[in-house]
């Protein structure tokens, strides 16, 4: 099978080579060590894990974060989901072909106590918020169990390749997500005070306020916390098209996770669908790891994310669509080509307006949902509990960061330690942090044609400043007295050292100098790609901040300070009249649509809405028309929302349905949330410990009984 593996990255380091052998339909295949299933399986090119049980559809990943359950493949006999199990050595790995066999259960188990965990504080996440929270309360001396379900701290900054916005001493703008993440846990790991459990899933919140958890994803504890702090950040949208669950539709953050954490190339081609941060970020993403970016479609008039991760796009050549929507996605067993259209002010696709990709991968980036379902439980068995990060409110990690510090804070104080108010100025940098983006004002550009300055391509609000920190003569500068204003250049004097270039997280800064030259000054432009790609000599095509070609210069030199953190400087010489609008150099040549056939969007009765019970919006609408509007009356009716991925995908699709069916929200009652919100084997309630040799038989009678620890 063939190899897609990411070999060389310009920001990330080499994995290990893979070396640990299983099976995939009786084929030998290899895996890196730790490695998930489902990575390994898209590095030998399988990104069809398996067939629906109702319909036979093809399944692949969606999410790959363990919040769905599409990824379902048999390992060893049982169904996992392939992204969150590493693959082991001499594994056999099978595909999911309608429902699985339950194991064979026969013969006595070994089971042992279960241990009870009490502490200060429970933090449910080790993302961005879950991190700063805990080193708060571990400066403060708080007991605390911190548990996240993967196998590092970080959250999604493990899979954020760039540099940060906001400002260096709030949230270490200008670093990179995944050097934030390794900085935030050492820092946190320095408290004795502070224990962290990894690869471990909180399972529930119980009626008696303790929280259930599986250790090591094999060992169950309930744990007694005095307070609980959910930071488990968000979960991915879901969006309703033909073709939506087709293999090779998924999420932007499953790609993320796929190319920047595991280093697999899952892709050729693809195409983008949603214009917010996240979806530009992944786009940005994918040319770093060489893969093609067809296109991005957003439906508003306007991208939602910031004007500056949509410019660098549109500089490297890749079209950006707004006002457009996904029709659908074509393929018999996988995603062959997409095809969207322009919309209408009632969001109707206009005829005649179709444009048809082809492409092999279609990301969905339309938004993110709260992971807050213990936070809710927990409040309703009265549990002292508090959010932080998306689980709170969804916005940039840096935010996150920001939140879950003061959260630490205020629960430090509130379990009596003498840690004093939260400072003001905290909860107004929250503020600003969690920003949307503000005004976009026209491009300034300088009309001077002498010595050395910067030129800012940066014209939209955004709460970012590293710019300002970095000039050592503090010439840059930006109005108002918090972030989010757009930098000019103050001063009458520039040293040329070209670090705002290096440390602006949206590529938007230049160094334009005449010194030489005023008929042919130099550019200095940011880029963030493989060095092999440019040399001093080369040819290059150079665009506007707007993607407009302005044509093609010769690169002068290029450079890798420390400073610009894996990225080059690229100088280029360039015609004076064009040189001020240089805003970027291309990376791929802009790809054409092909003219699909007309098609106009129609209610879309066969549309899948329940991906995991392929249950379509024909049959909700129907029984919506009967009069129901209780959705767990949908459920008992059709299974919607009662699938394997807990019900934790569809539910907001089916509110769009009654919506669509013209009922207002407060005539549909929501489904009654479960307190078990993760998928566990049952027999590790009862002490069951699968794989692992228990450590001491209890009679079967006792096998729930607590045994009440500490730490
Ligand atoms: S999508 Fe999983 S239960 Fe509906």
């Amino acid at each position: 099978m063939s190899d897609h593996r990411i070999l060389e990255h310009p920001i990330l380091p080499a994995a290990d080579p893979p070396t640990v052998s299983f099976s995939w339909r009786g084929e030998p295949l290899l895996a890196r060590p730790g490695e998930t299933i489902a990575s390994a399986l898209f590095a030998s090119g399988v990104r069809t894990f398996g067939h629906h049980h109702k319909d036979g559809a093809p399944q692949g990943i969606f999410c790959a974060n363990g919040q769905c359950a599409q990824c379902t493949v048999v390992a060893d006999g049982l169904p996992v989901k392939a992204c969150m199990v590493s693959v082991r050595a001499g594994m056999t790995v099978q595909p999911l072909d309608g429902l699985p066999v339950l194991p064979d259960a026969q013969g006595q188990r070994r089971t042992r106590a279960i241990e009870t965990v009490g502490i200060e504080c429970l933090i449910v996440g080790g993302g961005p918020a879950g991190l700063t929270a805990a080193i708060e309360l571990g400066k403060a001396g708080v007991r605390v169990l911190l548990v996240d379900d993967k196998h590092r701290l970080g959250g999604k900054l493990v899979l954020q390749t760039h540099k940060f916005f906001g400002s260096i001493e709030a949230c270490h703008a200008g670093t990179r997500g995944i050097d934030i993440a390794t900085r935030l846990e050492q820092e946190v790991r320095r408290f004795e005070n502070v224990r962290i459990w990894l690869n471990s899933t909180v399972l529930s919140v119980f009626s008696d306020r303790r929280v259930g958890v599986l250790r090591d994803n094999l060992q169950y504890f309930v744990v007694r916390p005095d307070i609980l702090l959910v930071a488990a950040g968000a979960r991915e949208k879901s969006l309703v098209f033909p073709g939506n669950t087709l293999p090779g539709v998924y999420g932007a953050g499953a790609f993320q996770t796929l190319v920047n954490r595991d280093l697999v190339r899952p892709t050729e081609k693809l195409f983008v669908i949603g214009g917010g941060n996240v979806g530009l970020i992944a786009g940005y993403h994918a040319l770093q790891a060489g893969i093609g970016v067809v296109g991005l479609c957003e439906a508003m008039p306007e991208c939602g994310g910031y004007k500056v991760h949509k410019d660098k796009l549109v500089r490297m050549g890749v079209p950006v669509y707004t006002s457009h929507t996904v029709l659908r996605a074509e393929g018999r067993d996988e995603v062959e080509a997409v095809t969207i259209a322009q919309i209408d002010r009632k969001w109707r696709p206009i005829p005649g307006t179709e444009k048809r990709f082809e492409c092999d991968t279609i990301l969905v980036a339309v938004g993110l949902d709260p992971v807050d379902e213990f936070l809710h439980k927990a409040r309703e068995f009265g549990l002292p509990a508090m959010a932080a990060g998306d689980s709170e409110e969804i916005a940039e990690a840096s935010a996150a960061m920001f939140t879950g510090r003061i959260r630490g804070l205020e629960i430090a104080r509130r379990l009596g330690r003498d840690v004093g108010e939260v400072p003001p100025e905290w909860h107004r940098t929250a503020d600003v942090l969690k920003s949307r983006p503000g005004m976009t004002i026209p491009e300034d550009l300088p009309e001077e044609q002498a010595g050395v300055f910067p030129v800012f391509h940066c014209t939209q609000e955004i709460p970012c400043n590293p710019c300002t920190s970095i000039c050592p003569r503090g010439a840059i500068r930006i109005s108002g007295d918090d972030v989010m204003g757009v930098p000019e250049f103050v001063g009458h004097e520039c040293d040329g050292c070209e670090k705002c270039v290096a440390i602006c997280p949206g590529l938007a800064i230049t160094l334009l100098d005449y010194r030489k030259d005023r008929a042919q000054p130099t550019v200095v432009i940011p880029y963030e790609f493989s060095a092999r790609r440019i040399k001093k000599g080369d040819t290059v095509t150079v665009l506007d901040s707007e993607g407009t070609v302005l044509g093609n210069v010769e690169v002068s030199r290029v450079r890798a300070p420390r400073e610009a953190d894996r990225a080059l400087l690229v100088r280029v010489t360039a015609p004076a009249d064009l040189a001020p609008r240089i805003a970027g150099i291309r990376v791929q040549e802009p790809w054409q649509a092909e003219n699909a056939e007309r098609f106009v969007r129609s209610i879309g009765d066969d549309e899948i809405v329940c991906r995991c019970e392929r249950v379509t919006a024909k049959q909700l609408r129907e029984l919506i028309r009967s009069g129901i509007r209780d959705m767990n009356h949908l459920k008992a009716v059709t299974r919607c929302g009662m699938g394997a991925c807990g019900g934790k995908t569809c539910p907001n699709l089916i509110k769009r349905i009654f919506r669509e069916e013209g009922i207002p929200p407060d005539q549909v009652t929501d489904l009654t949330r479960r307190p078990l919100f993760m998928e566990v084997p049952l027999g590790a309630f009862a002490g069951v410990v699968a794989g692992e040799a228990p450590i001491h038989d209890v009679p079967r009678r006792h096998a729930t009984a607590a045994h009440e620890g500490g730490m």
